[in-house]
Parts: C-alpha cells; structure tokens; sequence
C-alpha cells in the first residue's frame, strides 16, 4: 500500500482550482487498482465499460447492478485511497428519480464508493439533483453517452456541428447547476470542451475530448492492448500487455505439451521418512 491519504472532495477541488490537472482511469479488478493507487492514480471509474472490456458483451446494456457492485468492491480494496466512482449502469436510474437514489446509495453503502456518474444531460438534471440531495457525489457525462449509443447512431465524436454543440454546452450547466461535482466530457471535439472547461465552476474530464480540461480519463484495457474487439483513436497504448500475455500464454502451452513445465522449483517435496511412512501406511491397509 502506499502512505498516500484519502482523496477527497476538497483535494480534487484545490487541484482543480491551481490548474493542477486531474489523473482519471477506469478500473475493473483488485490487481489493477492496486497498481493503479501505486502509480498515484486519483479518480477511479468502474466504468459500466467492464460489460465489454470484462464480460465480453458487446455493448453496455446488459451490465446489472449487481455487476457493479462486485467490481467496485474489488477494485476499492486494491486502491484504498483513490476517490472510486461507482458507474450507474443502464435502466439503474432512467425509470425515475427514486430508482437512481436508491442505486447511487448502494454504490456508497454496498462497495465503499465515493461518488456515482450517470449518463445524460437536462433529461437526467432531476436524478443528479435527487442523488446530490441525498448526500452523494455525483459525476456527469456528455457527448457519447454508450448507453444511448442506439440513439446516438454509434461510436462517433458528438457536437461537431453547432447546434449540437450548444446543447452539450447547456446540458453541462444544467448538470452543474443541479449539482454535479464533475462532468465528463466524451468525444467531443477539443474546442467544445474548452468552451465548457471555461465556463464551468467544477472540474472538467476529458475523455477523447482534448486538453482543454480539468483532467484526463482514459480507459485502461485500451492504454494496454488488452480489449482485442478494436482501438478507439483517442486511446494511447502505453504498453502491448495483451502480447506479453499472449506470448506467456503461448509459452506455457508448448512447456505442458513439450513437458518442460513444471521444472523442481514450481513444486513442493515431502522429507523422505515421511514418504517411507506414507507407504508403510498404504500398504498395511492394502
Ligand atoms: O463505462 C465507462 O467506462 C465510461 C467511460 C467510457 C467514460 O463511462
């Protein structure tokens, strides 16, 4: 562990205030978050995005919150310090205001949770405003919300024209004025974000979005070559660890076959007058 102290609120809105740049990543698992609270990593998201990167579904929706709630538990006991948003996962607060409060609570009570984040813009203000009232941190997310993706048309950079571009703008005022600590910026086009960085009196993440912001989210299968199905373009990869893997993975299947593996020190031995008195024992009840 590290001597790192807890991440709060007020740490991440001095930081915000002193221009100091956030550090964001999703994270899924114990392993990874411990990693992640070594490298000093400050704002963890267990993203809804684990339906894809770690069940394998193809896209969001299916995710339940029971889902969530276990990879929050783990991930929360790797990075003890980090400040962890629990990812509200689709129809966990859409049908209504008393639904979203109740999920954004076990978020908190059930996995230890910091904050939520839900998706969406002036059609969501009620749900943030409800589940800020009840005492709970709550980040919002504009510009490709996946949950919507049906609705969006896809995987594709959101508020490149104009008008669009001037309801995202809103929708994060709305989100602020109903009480988000933060907002996540998602493929939108750099200068929107700034438009919005500048304007908003709470920080900025963004995601694809470009450097105008408060902090910098980014997925971590994608920083590792670890999601196989593709590369989003806004992804830097910081290290191929899926072709180390693969390459470990391979090895291993050719020492079994090739009966190189296990070799004396991948084993354990017993002392020799207790396997002479292991056989003295079976053959008396032979
Ligand atoms: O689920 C997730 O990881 C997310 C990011 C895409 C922001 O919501």
């Amino acid at each position: 562990m590290t001597d790192r102290k807890k991440i709060t609120l007020p740490y991440l809105y001095k930081k915000y205030q002193d221009g100091e740049p956030i550090v964001m990543l999703t994270c899924y698992d114990y392993p990874t978050a411990y990693l992640q609270e070594q490298a000093g990593v400050e704002m963890i998201l267990v993203g809804d995005s684990l339906g894809m990167t770690m069940l394998g579904y193809e896209t969001t929706l299916p995710v339940t919150m029971e889902d969530m709630i276990r990879h929050c538990k783990g991930v929360r006991t790797g990075a003890p310090t980090a400040w962890l948003i629990g990812d509200m996962p689709y129809m966990s607060y859409q049908p209504s205001v008393e639904t979203a409060i109740r999920n954004a609570g076990r978020f908190m009570a059930e996995a230890a949770c910091d904050a939520i984040k839900l998706e969406g813009g002036r059609e969501m203000a009620d749900r943030m405003a409800a589940i800020v009232a009840a005492g709970i941190p709550a980040m919002g997310h504009l510009g490709l919300t996946p949950q919507s993706m049906s609705a969006l048309g896809g995987f594709k950079v959101q508020g490149r024209g104009a008008a669009q571009a001037k309801r995202i703008v809103e929708d994060a005022r709305i989100l602020e004025e109903a009480g988000a600590f933060s907002i996540l910026l998602e493929m939108v086009p750099d200068r929107v974000c700034k438009v919005i960085t500048e304007r908003a009196g709470i920080p900025i993440i963004s995601l694809g979005s470009g450097p105008h912001a408060s902090g910098q989210l980014l997925i971590y299968h994608d920083m590792f070559g670890l999601y196989p199905r593709f590369q989003p373009k806004m992804a830097k990869v910081y290290g191929n660890a899926g072709e180390v893997i693969l390459n470990g993975l391979k090895q291993y299947t050719s020492e079994v076959i090739g009966r190189q593996f296990p070799q004396p020190e991948n084993w354990f031995t017993m002392k020799d007058e207790a396997y002479d008195e292991l056989l003295k024992l079976l053959e008396a009840e032979d």
